[in-house]
């Protein structure tokens, strides 16, 4: 299995391709931003791109989906219909986030509407990459429609937003919901096992069983509502 990570916007977000190494049938999971080196190592590498696979429609993970397919037509882009709203309102999310319009071509953010989606995620389909197999468990919270893909084979699992090392995706945003976030990580992703590497749309790799021990809002050390750690 490969597992190439590109750490791309001002949001320093973990853009992966993740291929199959005998097949070499791969996945780009959030491209955030275009990238000419995303490209580059896919075609260097001799990959064939089956598909963008957004983990949830915040710009951040999905910026870069316009670049990377029309640069590999062929891929199938694929979302939960969940965050719909989110990935074809790209145009719009930055100023949703207080950004005024003057300043988004400085800053990367002059989005065009993104290239149609191909489908939708299914809760529980078993997605196949050459001889990989994801697992997609939907994990509202974060965003309406977040999912995280599991290979339960290789003990992997990519979370997007919904988990961190040592912290959690946050839940104050339009459709987040602290409760579902909490219900989704306890169900889809601590529930997979304690040996899983965990791989976040933001900061450094973890496992399940690190976070299950260490992490303040899993292991009993924060209440939401005390309004301080205890
Ligand atoms: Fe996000």
């Amino acid at each position: 299995m490969i597992i190439e990570t590109f750490v791309l916007t001002a949001f320093q977000q973990n853009t992966r391709v993740v291929a199959c190494d005998e097949t070499r049938k791969a996945i780009c999971i959030d491209p955030g931003e275009g990238s000419d080196e995303l490209e580059k190592y896919i075609r260097d590498n001799d990959l064939e791109l089956q598909a963008i696979t957004l983990t949830h429609g915040h710009l951040d993970h999905v910026g870069g989906t316009t670049h990377l397919s029309k640069a590999f037509p062929d891929a199938e882009i694929i979302l939960h219909q969940g965050d719909e709203h989110l990935y074809y309102g790209l145009p719009q999310q930055p100023l949703f986030m207080g950004i005024q319009p003057e300043q988004l071509a400085g800053l990367g953010m002059d989005y065009a509407a993104p290239p149609p989606l191909t489908r939708n995620w299914e809760h529980g389909e078993i997605y196949e990459v050459g001889n990989l197999r994801f697992s997609v468990r939907h994990c509202p919270g974060h965003t309406p429609g977040h999912v995280v893909l599991a290979e339960e084979s290789q003990a992997k699992v990519f979370v997007g937003d919904c988990l961190f090392l040592g912290s959690i995706g946050r839940t104050d945003l339009p459709g987040g919901s602290y409760e579902q976030l909490m219900e989704s990580i306890e169900t889809n992703i601590l529930s997979l096992g304690d040996d899983f590497s965990v791989y976040s749309g933001h900061g450094p790799e973890t496992t399940v069983g690190y976070e299950k021990s260490t992490n303040p809002f899993l292991n009993g050390t924060y209440q939401i509502g005390k309004g301080k750690f205890f």
